[in-house]
Formats: C-alpha cells, structure tokens, sequence
C-alpha cells in the first residue's frame, strides 16, 4: 500500500523536501483523510508524498478513505478528472483542457466542497505535481482558504543531464561520487536513486539523461543487455516519479558494439543497426526518452568523419527511435578545439550558428537540438547564444549548467537564478520585439514538436547532494524555471529558503540577499567586463589569466599593454555580431550601446576606455576586484548571523566554504589586478596595494 510507503528512502539530507512540524496545520480536519480517485504507480507516488509530508508537518499520518460520492467532508481528495464529478463552476471543460498533460488544480473553498481540499488533474503525473504544490502550499504556510490555483508547465521538456561516468566519477562534479555508478557498474543500493527521483519530481523534472556525453568505452555498453536491466530498474524508479530516463550515446556504436567498420549515417547498415538497437531498448524500456548526443565535439565521433551533416547524422538516430516514441538531443557544442591561437580570423563563438542554422528546416521532427545558452561555454558572463530563435524550422532546447564548473565549483557562492533569468528574458527579436528566449525554447515562437531545457546537474553522492549546501538552491531554482521562467527570482528564494530551512525569519533575512548578491560578487572578482576564461586549464578554479590564452581552444583575451578584448565586431573583427537578429547586432556592434557587462566579449578597447559607469576600464577592474573579495566578507558577516538558527551540520557546511570563498577570492583579486597593473602601469586611482 502506498501510504505505508517509508519515505525518506536514504539518510541523505531531504533538501526542500525536510518537513517540520507545523503547529498552525496541526488541526486542520482537511488533513486528517484522503481520498483518491484514480491508479497508478504515479498516484501511488503522490499519495505516498502527501501522506508523509503530511505527518511530518502535522505529526498525524492521514487516513486513506474511500469516498466515491463524495459525501463526507473535511478531507484532500486527490483526483484524476475523469474520475471525480467536479462542479461546472470549478472546473469548466475549458479549464479542465487548459491543465493539459501536466497541469493541476487545488481548491479549496469552504462553501462548496464541504471545507475539503481538492487536487485535480487530467493525468497521474499533473495530480504528482500538484501533490507536491500542495505540500509547498502548506510548508510555507500560505493561506488556504479560497485556495485556487491552477498551473501548467511552460517547458514540454524539463531535463536533467548527468555527466557521471560508470567509475563513479563525475565530470565536472564537484559533490562526491555518482549516485548511480561505482566500479564499473550500477550502484548496489538505489536508496539515493529513490530519493533523487523524489526531489527531482517535486520541481517538476520529467526527462533524465543518467550518463555523461562524453561517451567512454564502458559508457558505450550501456545500451547492450549487459546494462540494459539495471538501465531498466533505473528508468523504472523515475517512471513512478513521471520520469523518463535517457541515454547519452557514442555515436560511433555501431563500430565499437557492432563490429561494423564505418558510423556514417548514410550507410543502410549503419542505420539498420540503430533501429535494430532502439528495438533492444524499449524491450526494456517502454517509456525510454531518448538519445543525447554529443558527436564531433572535442574529439567524439560523429558524422563530419564520413562528410555527412549533423542533420543525416541526428536524423539517423531519429528514424531509429520514431517508432517508439523516442527523441534524439543532439547538441550543438560543436567548434574547433584544435584551434591555432595565432589564427586571429577563427572565432570559437561564431561556431554552433555557423554549423547548424544552414542546415534549418532538415532535421526530423524527434530531433532536438540542445544549445548551451552562450555560444562559449558556461562563462560567468558571456554573451546570449545568437542560434536561439535562429531556426524557425528545427525543434531547440536551452543547455544551462547548473554545475559550477567555471563559477566556484561549489567551493564558491554563486547563486545563478539571476544569469538565468536573464537569458531567459533576453530578447532575440527573432520575430520581433518579444521574442525571448524563454519563449522560443518553450514552442511559443515556431511550432516546434519538442522543446523545453536541459541543464547539467549539480549533484552528487554527497550527504547534501551538492556540496555546498546554498548550492541545492541552484537546482531547485533551475526546475522551478524550467516549469515557469516568469517566477521571479525573489519568489523562487524565498520559496526555497522556507522549504529547506523552516520559518525563522532572520534565516530568511540574511540567505536571501547572500543569494541575491552571490553571481554579481563572484563575477566582480573573477574575469572582467564578460571576457571570460583566465582560468587555470583543465581543471577551471581559480585565477591564471594566461592559462588559456596560448591554447588550441580558442578561448582568447588579447590583453597587451594597451587594452584587452576580442573584437567581435562586424566592421574590423570576427563578424560574430552579425549572427543576431539586427537589434541585438546594432546594440553590440557599437561602443556606444554595447552594455559594460560584455563590452570584452564584443570589443577589443585600451584601459582607458571610458564606460558607461563612467569608469575606465583599469579602474573598474581594480574596483570590482577590491570590491568582490569586500562582497564576500559580507557574505560571512550575514551567515554568521545565523548560527544557532540552523542546524550544525549546514552551517559550519556553509560556514567552512565561504572561508574558503574568502581566501580564493584574494588569490583571484590579486592575481588580477597585479597581471592588468604590470601589463598596463596604470595605477589604482585608490592606491590599494597591488603586487
Ligand atoms: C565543457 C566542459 C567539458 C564538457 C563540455 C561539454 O567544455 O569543460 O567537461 O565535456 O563542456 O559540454 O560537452
């Protein structure tokens, strides 16, 4: 019986779904009964949910009750539509089709309904998300009478990818080990699984992509009947939770499993072998989502080999998997990582518009393609990617990351709502003024067939999930936007903030502007004005402005001892400008109107060139550093506040952290400002000490 079901499965700490007793719920009748009408595992799992978080917050476990005429009062009644009478004038059958696929209803309304609670669906998995509303609803102790909320997702697609290998690694990770693989294998023990499914249903997560897309050799085996049950029981633990499970795939299979000598995707062999594969598959996974692919990208395979397109390449893979349901992601991280860094002409950022917008309107209608949301990578501050909006006529995903690899690596603060929200709303004007990002990649732009976001994942086997225990605040903030990129960001913190540490309202006061602050402190201290990089390679922490800059990864500053800056300009420089609709390019394209955050992603200028600050921009380099390492000691000040208000174990987590934050951000200030005072010889305007 689902209600019986003991949840937490694991001892690792529950994040947002910690529920404490709650003394203002603990007499409301409502929350003594359920009633359910309708079945299925993804019921069960809602009721499951309801029940549990209703004891912990009540300290009474509900009774399930049945209650087909709805007679009795005083109860939730948890309800697929179809299943439950629901007067004309709550849910009218223009409303009812509004809920869509995903979308819920709560009521309550002590008039009509005899003071019961109502969460209303068309489908099991809308009735899960209410569900967990619900218990949002309650925990931050919003008022409940006349409740009336209705929502849908904006994103058909609200996607997850991992970057875990099956050693247990994580590429890019940066809290412990993989909560799906050690040693080569599937974890033993799925606790973890259980309750990472649990979570990520509750922010509304519905496709997973378990394995990194860099693709290895026993990576690759994942979709051979070695791997393929326990790739099963995986996919069967997110089922419960409305979750699809994808694969990240070698595009070259067909050669390292299927002893074929060539991957090209014109050859009918090559082809019969992926549709003989997907068949394999779904005899394991009926519900299986998809591919994700990451081909001719920093040495993996893919069509380029056999001089075929992405497009005959993803559309390949599509073909395999159309007849059951399936999608192909394919991604657009495609650029020249061989690049010779006295080669002043090539310009990484130009690279995914340049291969893939000649090729709109060739892909199939199961082919997705995934674009990060800059045209670099992941930089604290880049430009938006000018290939979203760009193809009316082929299905577009978002890739944020939600790993800090270039921001902190969990070491640091860095709250990335914000930049999110900004790319979010950034205005491609691809159909004029209004079309914004959020609105492209959620199919309200071209009638695209699948669409949505994807973001690479912060978690790890940690007891916290993500290390830094501020840093659950990032994947939570991610699934509530992927729902609704509309949530403001002060909604989604304080949301979270409430969830995961109760009602105190002084932890409220300080965490949310540490959070609010954290993006802009770390960028004031690390590169500037949108430049990107000065990381150490391979690893990306901490400060070597060089590191990059003699590479083949194309990843370059220009700073001599007059100025800095890649001129991406249409008039002297890469002419990357030029891939933006004529708004955006005009907007870039001139001094006058570029904004100061990216002015060294679109221009090379001297140190003394004057922003709109007002300040030069040696000055503002030598301001925001000093500054980033003060902002950080703020971020101290206020979390030493609250000692006594959290539990011990995430304060000294985040306590010991930010003093890390602290000394690196020193390392970071200094080594800056020293490399840009000796390059130029301009002084601070302040006389601080630089080295
Ligand atoms: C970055 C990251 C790699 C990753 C790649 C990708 O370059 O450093 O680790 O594989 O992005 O997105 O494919």
């Amino acid at each position: 019986m689902a209600q019986e079901a003991r949840l937490p499965y694991s001892s690792a700490d529950q994040g947002w779904l910690s529920y404490t007793n709650n003394e203002s719920l603990a007499g409301m009748k409502e929350l003594t009964q359920i009633a359910v009408y309708g079945n299925s595992d993804v019921i069960d799992s809602a009721l499951a949910e309801l029940t549990h978080g209703i004891r912990e917050m009540t300290g009474t476990l509900p009774a399930i009750v049945s209650d087909p005429d709805r007679q009795a009062s005083n109860l939730i009644r948890l309800a697929l539509l179809e299943e439950i009478g629901v007067p004309e004038e709550w849910m009218d059958a223009a409303r009812i089709k509004d809920l869509g696929e995903e979308g819920y209803a709560i009521r309550r309304h002590p008039e009509n309904g005899g003071g019961s609670l109502y969460v209303m669906a068309n489908t099991d998995r809308g009735l899960l998300y209410g569900t967990f509303h619900l218990l949002r609803i309650l925990r931050t102790g919003q008022e409940l009478d006349r409740l009336d909320v209705t929502d849908r997702p904006r994103n058909p697609l609200r996607m997850m990818n991992h970057w875990d290998n099956m050693d247990g690694s994580i590429e890019r990770g940066y809290a412990g080990r993989s909560i799906f693989f050690q040693d080569n294998r599937f974890v033993e023990d799925d606790a973890r699984i259980r309750d990472y499914a649990r979570l990520m249903a509750s922010i509304g997560i519905n496709g997973i992509a378990i394995n990194n897309v860099n693709v290895h050799r026993t990576e690759t085996q994942l979709i051979t009947r070695q791997f393929l049950p326990d790739v099963a029981n995986v996919a069967g633990i997110f089922r419960r939770y409305g979750i699809r499970l994808f694969l990240s795939v070698n595009y070259a299979s067909p050669m390292e499993l299927g002893g074929l000598d060539t991957a090209d995707p014109l050859d009918s062999r090559v082809g019969d072998w992926w549709k003989e594969k997907a068949k394999e598959i779904y005899e394991y996974i009926p519900d299986f989502g998809g591919f994700v692919v990451k081909a001719d990208s920093e040495h993996r395979p893919g069509p380029f080999t056999y001089d075929r397109t992405h497009a005959d390449g993803s559309n390949m893979l599509a073909e395999a998997l159309e007849p059951f349901g399936g999608l192909v992601i394919w991604r657009c991280f495609v650029y020249n990582c061989l690049q010779n860094w006295r080669d002043r002409s090539t310009d990484r950022a130009r690279a995914a518009y340049d291969h893939f917008k000649p090729l709109d309107g060739q892909f199939k209608p199961n082919v997705i393609l995934q674009i990060k949301n800059g045209p670099m990578d992941f930089q604290v501050r880049e430009a938006v990617s000018p290939l979203l909006g760009a193809m009316p006529g082929t299905n577009q995903m978002l890739e944020f990351q939600i790993t800090q690899e270039y921001t902190g690596q969990q070491k640091h603060l860095c709250y990335l709502v914000p930049q999110w929200k900004e790319i979010l709303d950034f205005d491609t004007f691809a159909q004029g003024q209004g079309t914004e990002v959020k609105k492209v990649v959620s199919g309200g732009i071209y009638p695209y067939r699948a669409c949505g976001i994807a973001a690479v994942i912060n978690v790890g086997d940690d007891h916290n999930w993500t290390g830094h225990t501020l840093a659950q605040a990032n994947l939570y903030g991610y699934g509530r936007l992927a729902w609704n990129p509309d949530l403001t960001e002060e909604d989604i913190t304080g949301e979270w903030i409430r969830l995961t540490f109760g009602g105190d309202s002084l932890v409220s006061a300080e965490i949310e502007p540490m959070l609010a602050d954290s993006w802009h402190v770390y960028e004031s201290y690390t590169s500037p004005l949108g430049v990107g990089w000065m990381v150490n390679p391979g690893h990306h922490y901490g400060p070597n402005v060089d590191g990059y800059e003699y590479s083949v990864w194309g990843t370059y500053h220009f700073a001599d001892c007059h100025g800095i800056g890649v001129n991406r300009t249409v008039k002297d420089g890469t002419g990357f400008v030029s891939q933006y609709f004529p708004e955006n390019a005009q907007r870039y394209e001139s001094l006058e109107s570029c904004p100061d955050e990216l002015l060294l992603f679109f221009h090379h200028v001297p140190y003394s060139h004057v922003l709109h600050s007002g300040k030069t921009v040696i000055q503002h380099i030598y301001d925001t550093h000093f500054d980033g390492v003060e902002g950080v000691e703020q971020l101290i000040g206020r979390w030493s506040k609250l000692e006594g208000h959290i539990d011990e174990w995430r304060y000294r987590n985040v306590w010991e952290r930010l003093h890390i934050q602290l000394d690196h951000a020193k390392e970071w200030r200094d080594v800056i400002n020293t490399y840009f005072y000796r390059k130029s010889g301009i002084p601070d305007a302040a006389g601080r000490t630089i080295y």
